[in-house]
């Protein structure tokens, strides 16, 4: 059976651990003069995406074309979705060609799950409604790593729109993985009752518990999925209560957003633009990580049975 990343879940620490390896053995092959490698030639790779996206859509892309694979973006808007075609149909198309890898955000939970059914592909979820965003608590991780910011023990505040959130579910999760202690501080309107438990993290109400954080790791508040559901009473009332500014803040703490930002809502312009929170690591980290993932799907099955080291294959 192919091999698919739609959630981690199931993904053990060393699971973890490996993927984080690799992506440190493609930021070493990024930092050389000539950054495209031969890798992934003559592979395919489909990014399809139903639902708006730029940093994990523009990441993708040139993961794929920095291992040399061949890249096509299908975009929900401009393709037959638009004529109502099923995302089963358009799977079968896709398929058709013969892709390696389908990287897919769809608005529907369960939608890459769905789509893996219908393809020989592996299937990457690049976000399934509120469900999961795999890569982007690879890329989370991996941004901390980097920095040298142990994850064991690690206090992790999630703040604001956690029910909307495929990023703070699937990171929540990883997090734990990792043995990193996760709260989530938001009002009860945006945490169901119910859902902090179930991914192991505690609950908050109170913005002044992000004191206890190494990392406050703020989410967007996210309109498109709140219909006409008045989940806070105003914007400003919420900023007001939840927002996240340097006053807020004690110093040490580290500061993530996995973008876009809404600015004067969940996050103050000043800090938005401190170039110490971490929102630019974090992209720049989507792009390796992806690299990897791209890089452990299609070849690292092979790899491993053969034992060839990643520079090698990649020289
Ligand atoms: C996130 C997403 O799409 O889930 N963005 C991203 O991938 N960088 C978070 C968000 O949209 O708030």
């Amino acid at each position: 059976m192919t091999r698919s990343l739609i959630t981690l879940d199931d993904a053990s620490r060393d699971d973890i651990e490996r993927y984080l390896a690799l992506t440190d053995r493609f930021a070493e092959v990024m930092q050389r003069d000539i950054k495209k490698v031969p890798t992934l030639r003559g592979r395919v790779v489909i990014n399809a995406f139903f639902e708006a996206s730029t940093r994990t859509a523009t990441s993708f892309e040139l993961a794929g074309k920095r291992l040399s694979a061949d890249v096509i973006n299908v975009k929900g808007s401009g393709s037959s979705v638009e004529k109502g075609e099923t995302l089963k149909d358009t799977i079968l198309t896709l398929n058709a060609y013969q892709p390696d890898v389908i990287v897919i955000r769809h608005k529907a939970s369960g939608a890459c799950a769905a789509a893996a059914r219908f393809t020989d592909a592996a299937v990457v979820n690049a976000g399934d409604g509120t469900h999961a965003h795999p890569t982007q608590s690879l890329l989370d991780l991996y941004t901390l790593r980097r920095r040298g910011v142990g994850l064991d023990g690690l206090n992790v505040a999630y703040v604001g729109d956690v029910m909307h959130s495929r990023v703070a579910r699937s990171g929540a999760v990883a997090f734990r993985t990792m043995g990193a202690n996760v709260r989530f501080i938001a009002p009860p309107t945006l945490l169901p009752p119910g859902l902090a438990e179930g991914l192991g993290g505690e609950v908050s109400h109170d913005i002044r518990d992000i004191a206890d954080a190494d990392v406050v790791y703020v989410l967007r508040m996210q309109h498109e999925r709140m219909g006409a559901g008045g989940f806070v009473p105003s914007l400003r009332e919420y900023s007001r209560e939840y927002g996240v500014g340097h006053e807020r803040l004690r110093p040490g703490q580290l500061v993530m957003h996995p973008g876009p930002m809404n600015r004067g809502v969940e996050i103050s312009d000043a800090l938005a633009d401190d170039p110490e929170v971490l929102v630019s690591a974090q992209v720049e980290s989507g792009m390796l990580v992806r690299m990897a993932v791209l890089y452990d799907l299609i070849a690292g099955p092979v790899e491993r049975a053969r034992t060839v080291p990643v520079e090698e294959v990649a020289a």
